[in-house]
């Protein structure tokens, strides 16, 4: 079995969380990455809008299109939350899981292992967020992220998890103004293949683990290439398309 996401590739996500204001500018922003990408044979883009501006962003293009989230509920009563068959049934093909600004506003992990879950039912990748608040001295955070990553995927088949993507995001990098070094994301990216590798054997070799956290235009290429991961998960920088645009170049050409 192999992952359907293209190994040779890095898998390059805008995460948008609550951008942009208006459809309008959600529009321009998305036609303006779908033309950077157009040109860039070495990058797989996924563009996650807020709910709302999925219909209105998704074509049939080079770019995919996911979610910031799911219920874990099928259909019915559940006012406010939107089902994986909506996200799916308007062309998404990824929703992101587990964002640690999710968690923050009490995203439970047992709430999180069901959405990995209904994602897959759902024919959904799932970029399954982990990563710890602190990077502490006594090296505590290599256990958080080994417990978050098999709590988010306890509920899956072992013969089902390589459908996931792994997005390694180090809460402290989230937001910042400096992403982790690319020497100690080398490290985790290390780690997280060999938790990995421990708990479901070869199976999970081909599961994608990307990096998020301050990546920009400037350090993109030196943390996909040093840090050795598979792809960016993007906030702030895929807010603006020529920035974006830009970033997406210094990965494919890695420079
Ligand atoms: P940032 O956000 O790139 O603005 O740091 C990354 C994320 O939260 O996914």
């Amino acid at each position: 079995m192999k992952n359907t996401i293209n190994q040779k590739k890095k898998l390059i996500i805008a995460n948008w969380k609550m951008n942009p204001d208006s459809e309008k500018s959600a529009k321009e922003l998305a036609l303006s990455i779908k033309k950077s990408a157009s040109r860039l044979s070495g990058v797989d883009v996924v563009i996650c809008p807020p709910y709302v501006f999925i219909g209105s962003i998704f074509s049939k293009s080079k770019v995919k299109i996911g979610a910031q989230d799911i219920s874990f509920e099928d259909k019915g009563s559940h006012t406010g939350e939107v089902s994986a068959t909506q996200v799916a049934s308007l062309g998404a093909n990824f929703v992101i899981i587990g964002h640690s600004e999710r968690r923050k506003k009490g995203e439970a992990e047992g709430d999180i292992a069901k959405k990995v879950l209904k994602a897959v039912a759902t024919g959904l990748t799932p970029i399954v967020c982990v990563g710890e608040d602190v990077h502490d001295e006594e090296g505590k955070y290599l256990e958080i992220v080994r417990a978050q990553i098999l709590s988010a995927l306890i509920l899956l088949k072992k013969t089902e998890v390589w459908k996931v993507v792994i997005a390694y995001e180090p809460v402290w990098a989230i937001g910042a103004t400096r992403a982790m070094s690319s020497y100690d994301l080398h490290q985790m990216s290390l780690y997280i293949r060999k938790v990995l590798a421990d708990e479901y054997g070869k199976i999970a070799v081909g599961i994608p683990v990307i990096y998020g956290g301050s990546v920009d235009a400037t350090n993109a290429a030196e943390i996909v290439y040093q840090g050795e991961v598979d792809g960016l998960l993007v906030g702030r920088e895929s807010l603006s398309g020529e920035n974006f645009g830009a970033l997406l170049r210094a990965v494919n050409n890695k420079i």
